[in-house]
Parts: structure tokens; C-alpha cells; sequence
């Protein structure tokens, strides 16, 4: 169905940057700037950001809380989009960081967040990184395991920490991305919580914190959080982890962020803190990928490979994870043409969306993938020697650079 117009508002669905919308020639704007303009300038593949989107739903987030309660702290999880700039961003909603590596801690540092605003999350963090985030002035390091008492009793004592807790909460989502259950190698199996506790002589534990998994549609676990945490006993803190979905296709509908915060307070007791750790329902539908595509090829009676210039090295999550997304053509939204969406690495397996429908596809055109915000930057590699993409924040009609890409002299630059 090529062609299609602004009337068509249908056509941009939910899963796109809030604010997007087909302009003039049907076009795709996002951020006010029009993507196929956004190519030609700055190259493809390009990672395109509303900056609004970011915003919007970081106020949705601070505004559920606040009606709520005066005691709360959201934490972006930044392994979803460690970036400076988007930091910078979330700082000045008042938003902290959920840092789970001496990078994403510098990052978060250089984008401004100040280091009390801090939790260094991990199973396994380095003494270099705690001794690093010590250094630093950090809040909060949530401590994993009995080793990680020992380390910091040693290196930091008096540091504020809070306990990771497997709560035995499972939640329905993809295997690889559960982490609640107790066969998990993150945190204390709530039977150990004892043994913690007299093992700690110096850190100051100011609470708990569970996470029991990513892209969950169902609010009913993530509520159980509150009331298991808050039956191992009374802590000024409780730290209720991520784990919000977010649309990746039209026909997915994730609750709302008010709702969310709703569910997760539902258990709280009175006077905790409860904290929460948003990551992809932060930044997730904020971005889409751009690529060009270069080659149309149809194995009659087959199928019609449509191959663009990036793929697994910019965005890992089909192959690891069978996520699936959708695709349009930036100048043609809708249209017939069953295809399948493959990337420009050497493996058959370097899939982005196995069927989609494509008005006509040609060489040339600009193929979007929306809902990339999340976890595609934050785990791009350079397979094949590629040069990683740019960021663009794109904001009321201006586009700017945030990360350029990477230069071929930049793949040289560890060669000794
Ligand atoms: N807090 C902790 C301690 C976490 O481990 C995570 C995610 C989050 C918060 C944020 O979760 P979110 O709100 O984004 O669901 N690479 C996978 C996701 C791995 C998530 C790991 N931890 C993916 O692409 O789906």
C-alpha cells in the first residue's frame, strides 16, 4: 500500500519514538526530523533517538512516584543505552544510574550523574572496579555475594550496600533474561540472608534489591517483589529491580508506566523507599535503527531476501533472544512485498526480521527498524570489522551527533 499519507496515523504504530509521524511525502519524521534527510546526512546504519520520547516517559516515571510517595528513587538502568548524553538527559529529570561495570560507572560520571546517585550492580565486579567506584564517592554498591562481603569489608569498610536476593519469583519471559528464580548465579538464596548478615561488620546495608528478569507484560510478579523483600526484614531501602516490557511489534501491549509504579508500591510498606530500575522502558521505543538497503534478491517461490547494511553486529537481539521487530521503508510505510530482512555478516543466521512486508523494496531505500533503543547500541560489536553506527538525538526538528561512528583508523586504534 505505497503512499500513504499523514491521515494514516495508524500507520506509525505505538512501537515508534512518541511523537513520530509520516510527513509531507509520507515520509517518516522522528523527532521532527525526517529519517530519510537524517540518512543522507549522516549516513546509515545510524541509531536515531526522540530525545522527547526519553524525557516523556522519564517524567511518566517520576510523576507516578510522586503522586504516590515522597520516598523514591528511579534508577536508569544504563546497561540498556550506556551513553553520555543520555545521562546528561535523565540527570536533569532527576533520574539516578544502575551501574553494573567500572564503564557504565565513568559514563555515568561524565554525563553528570553524581556519584551518590550511583548503584554498582554485579556478580562478579573486579577489585579494580570497586576500589574505582570507592574512589569516586559511590551511593550505593549492591553486594551479589559472600566473596563481595569479604572484598569490601576489606577494601571499603563503612561503605552503604545494599544485598542482591534471588526473591524465587519467576517471571514468564525468555530463559536467558530470568534472573529471579533460584538457580541463578546473581545474589543470596533468601536461606542465606542470615549468614550474610553476620558476615557484614562495617558496610552499612541500607536494604535490598531483586531484579527477577527483563521484558516482563505481566505486573502480578513484579508486585510479589515488594512483599517478599519486605519479610526479610525492615530496611529504610528497597530496591525492586527492571523488567517493564516495552512494544516491540503493534500487537504487543505492555502496561503502562503509572500502573507499573502502582504495582510495584502496591506491597511496599509505609516509610520505605522503594526504588525501581527501568532500562529498555526507558529508552527502548525512544530509538529506531536506519539502514540502506543494497541488495534485493528473490529465490522464486522462496522468498525475497532484502539484505541492508548492518545487522547482528548492530543489533545482536534477534539472534541471541528470537526478538522479533518490525520494518518499514522510511518514504513507504505498509505495502505487500513478503520479505525477509537480513543483515551484511558472513552467516545465514544474520536475520533482523524474518517476515516482514515491504512496499516494493529497492536498492537504495531507507529501511527503518523501530524499537532499537534498548540493548542494540549497549551490545554492538564490530563483527566483520564493521564501524559501529552513530547516535542521533533528534529534538524538535534539530538533529545532532551524540556518538559519531567509528573510523576505520578507530579499529586500529588497540593495535600495538
Ligand atoms: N536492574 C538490574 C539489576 C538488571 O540486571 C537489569 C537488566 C535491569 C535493572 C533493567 O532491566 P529492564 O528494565 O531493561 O528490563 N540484553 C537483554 C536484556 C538483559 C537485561 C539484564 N538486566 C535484552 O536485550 O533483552
Amino acid at each position: 500500500m505505497p503512499g500513504r499519507t499523514t491521515e494514516d496515523a495508524a500507520a506509525v504504530s505505538h512501537v515508534f519514538p512518541i511523537g513520530s509521524r509520516l510527513g509531507e511525502a509520507g515520509r517518516l519524521e522522528v523527532g521532527g526530523c525526517d529519517v530519510v534527510e537524517l540518512a543522507r546526512e549522516f549516513g546509515t546504519p545510524a541509531y536515531v533517538y526522540a530525545e522527547d520520547d526519553i524525557r516523556t516517559r522519564a517524567r511518566a516515571f517520576m510523576d507516578a512516584f510522586r503522586a504516590r510517595t515522597e520516598h523514591f528513587e528511579v534508577v536508569y538502568a544504563s546497561k540498556a543505552f550506556p551513553c553520555t548524553a543520555v545521562f546528561q538527559l535523565l540527570a536533569a529529570e532527576g533520574i539516578s544510574a544502575d551501574v553494573a561495570s567500572g564503564g557504565e560507572l565513568y559514563l555515568a560520571l561524565r554525563g553528570g550523574v553524581p556519584p551518590e546517585r550511583c548503584y554498582f550492580h554485579g556478580n562478579n565486579k573486579t577489585e579494580d572496579e570497586l576500589r574505582f567506584a570507592v574512589e569516586q564517592g559511590i551511593g550505593h554498591i549492591v553486594v551479589d555475594s559472600f566473596d563481595e562481603i569479604e572484598r569490601l569489608e576489606r577494601i571499603a569498610p563503612g561503605q552503604r550496600i545494599l544485598l542482591r536476593v534471588t526473591p524465587g519469583i519467576e517471571a514468564d519471559t525468555h530463559e536467558k533474561i530470568q534472573t529471579g528464580q533460584v538457580d541463578s548465579k546473581f545474589g543470596f538464596q533468601i536461606d542465606d540472608l542470615p549468614r550474610a548478615l553476620d558476615r557484614i561488620k562495617t558496610l552499612e546495608l541500607r536494604g535490598l534489591h531483586a531484579h527477577i528478569g527483563s521484558q516482563i507484560f505481566d505486573l502480578d510478579p513484579l508486585e510479589r517483589i515488594a512483599a517478599v523483600l519486605s519479610e526479610l526484614g525492615d530496611y529504610p531501602l528497597l530496591n525492586l529491580g527492571g523488567g517493564l516490557a516495552i512494544a516491540y511489534t503493534r500487537d504487543q501491549h505492555p502496561p503502562e508506566i503509572e500502573d507499573y509504579v502502582e504495582a510495584l508500591l502496591s506491597q511496599a510498606p509505609d516509610g520505605v523507599t522503594v526504588l525501581c530500575e527501568p532500562g529498555r522502558s526507558l529508552v527502548g521505543n525512544a530509538g529506531v535503527t536506519l539502514y540502506t538497503v543494497g541488495t534485493v534478491k528473490e529465490v522464486p517461490g522462496v522468498r525475497t531476501y532484502v539484505a541492508v547494511d548492518g545487522g547482528m553486529s548492530d543489533n545482536p537481539r534477534p539472534m541471541l533472544y528470537g526478538a522479533r521487530y518490525e520494518a518499514e521503508l522510511a518514504d513507504r510505510f505498509g505495502g505487500d512485498t513478503a520479505c525477509r530482512i537480513v543483515g551484511m555478516h558472513c552467516e545465514s543466521g544474520d536475520i533482523l526480521v524474518p517476515e516482514a512486508r515491504l512496499a516494493d523494496p529497492k536498492p537504495g531505500d531507507v529501511l527503518v527498524i523501530p524499537a532499537t533503543g534498548a540493548y542494540s547500541h549497549a551490545m554492538a560489536s564490530n563483527y566483520n570489522a564493521v564501524r559501529r553506527p552513530p547516535v542521533i538525538f533528534c529534538s524538535e526538528g534539530n538533529a545532532r551527533v551524540v556518538v559519531r561512528r567509528e573510523t576505520y583508523e578507530d579499529l586500529a586504534l588497540r593495535d600495538v
